[in-house]
């Protein structure tokens, strides 16, 4: 019997009343009940999970920087160390993996969370998911496929701030009437011409080629690797090949906040202006427009993205919302609500200013909160699956985000189907919807 059947027997047999008295033993945060882990990305953001994954089992980790690799070794001595990700998942079985942690540059993402969920693996991927709305699809599809037996999660972890669910509750709840519009912005500028130059070479300590994985080939040059631990993606993630700028980067984060109070449906149409489009650089001043279909609590609403100095407008002059560097705002029939990653501000307007529209709720009917986000999925791969941030969520929500970006490429407004995904007006607009990769790689292995 392999570790995961038996735990799924154990936790069968702990739900019979005669073993009652043991159930602590089998629960989710049982220390018999560890999961065996793989680390991928050693240093940098991976190091943020250290202390987390301390709780479960490491059993392997890689890197494709030697030094890097030997970082996370110190923390987790037993565990085997693979340079190229490939190999590792290949091992999947004779390591006994659960699951794997991804904390390498966004470009890697969407291939190697494929390849592991296509190996029956628990997956929980740094943020963006994808750098193109062609692997956000192929990653959810896989997912949803998967979803009765499998545990997601995107690294958006202040989505467990208790702000994010007194946002929903506000929203939700007609503290601002009836929702009409809502956006989300983040003023961080990074600058970049175009790709570097070559400049020397590799030191032996970081296999470049792997590095590269299946971008397209750019020369080395240092510069790609001088940020400090956990700020590295700084230096790459502005260039097309390797992330999405904004967008994937505090765009992740910040459009949880709108996301999670709006029930969103996928888009039916985006539109951008923003600075010219350069093609190796991706934008610093871009702002998105999106129409985004009613559910059944609201209507149509349209939802909005602005980065690198646009803003929506304040809807009080004495209110500058670019002193909220990253930040989302609301707007209802009644009021504006405007929101920090861990505060807020509600402007109810008008006649009915005295909020007596608004039925507060009572403590008890709060949303309950979420907890450690990264043990949401621990505890999620050993029991209920469930987490907030799941492929499925994080998978549309990212799309969403990269359609802006196709819509600012193909420049004009571009109408879209999400069930054949598809650009229906524009027919010239789908060559964004993906990206080339290099000869050998693969996003289905
Ligand atoms: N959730 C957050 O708040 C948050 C914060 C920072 C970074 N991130 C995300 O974490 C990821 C990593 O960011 P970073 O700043 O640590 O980047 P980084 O450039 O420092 O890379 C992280 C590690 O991955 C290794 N690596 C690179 N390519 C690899 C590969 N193909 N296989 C295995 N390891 C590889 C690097 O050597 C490095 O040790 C990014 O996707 C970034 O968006 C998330």
């Amino acid at each position: 019997m392999n570790r995961r059947k038996f735990i799924a027997s154990t936790a069968l047999a702990a739900a019979a009343p005669l073993v009652l008295t043991n159930f602590r033993l089998f629960g989710a945060d049982a220390p018999s009940n560890k999961l065996n882990l793989a680390l991928i990305g050693t240093w940098g953001r991976g190091s943020a999970h250290f202390d987390a994954l301390a709780d479960e089992n490491v059993v392997a980790l890689c890197d494709v920087n030697s030094n890097h690799l030997a970082f996370g070794l110190k923390k987790f001595p037993g565990a085997k160390t693979y340079e190229d990700w490939r190999k590792l998942l290949d091992d999947h079985q004779t390591l006994g993996l659960d699951g794997i942690v991804i904390c390498s540059p966004d470009h890697t993402h969407a291939f190697i969370t494929n390849w592991a969920l296509n190996r029956g693996l628990h997956v929980y991927c740094e943020k963006p998911l994808a750098n193109t709305i062609e692997e956000a699809r192929i990653v959810r599809a896989n997912y949803l496929k998967n979803r009765k037996k499998l545990a997601t999660q995107v690294g958006t972890q202040r989505h467990a701030f208790q702000n994010f669910n007194r946002v929903r509750e506000l929203v939700q709840d007609g503290a601002i009437g009836e929702l009409q519009a809502a956006y989300a912005w983040g003023n961080r500028q990074l600058r970049r011409p175009g790709y570097l130059s070559a400049q020397g070479t590799p030191p032996a300590t970081l296999n470049y080629d792997l590095w590269l994985g299946p971008a397209p080939f750019h020369p080395y040059n240092p510069g790609y690797f001088t940020g400090k631990s956990q700020a590295n993606c700084l230096q790459w993630n502005m260039y097309w090949d390797f992330g999405n700028g904004q967008v994937g980067d505090m765009g992740s984060h910040t459009m949880d906040l709108v996301w999670n109070a709006i029930d969103a449906e996928p888009p039916t149409a985006a539109e951008a202006k923003g600075e010219a489009v350069n093609p190796e650089v991706s934008p610093v001043t871009l702002e998105t427009h999106f129409e985004h279909p009613a559910n059944s609590w609201r209507g149509p609403i349209k939802v909005g993205w602005y980065q690198g100095g646009a803003l929506p407008k304040s809807p009080r002059d004495y209110i500058d919302l670019n002193k909220i560097d990253h930040g989302a705002m609301f707007k209802g029939t009644k009021g504006f609500l405007i929101a920090g990653f861990e505060n807020r501000i509600l402007i109810p307007y008008g006649d009915d200013a005295d909020l007596t529209y608004y039925k507060r709720r009572t403590k008890n009917e709060l949303v309950p909160p979420l907890g450690h986000f990264q043990k949401e999925w621990f505890n999620a791969c050993k029991g209920n699956l469930k987490t907030s941030c799941d492929f499925d969520y994080a998978g549309q929500m990212i799309q969403q985000m990269l359609l802006g970006l196709v819509a600012y490429r193909a420049g004009q407004r571009i109408e879209w189907d999400a069930t054949a995904g598809r650009v229906t007006n524009f027919a010239e607009a789908n060559q964004y919807l993906s990206k080339p990769y290099r000869e050998g790689w693969t996003i289905n292995g």
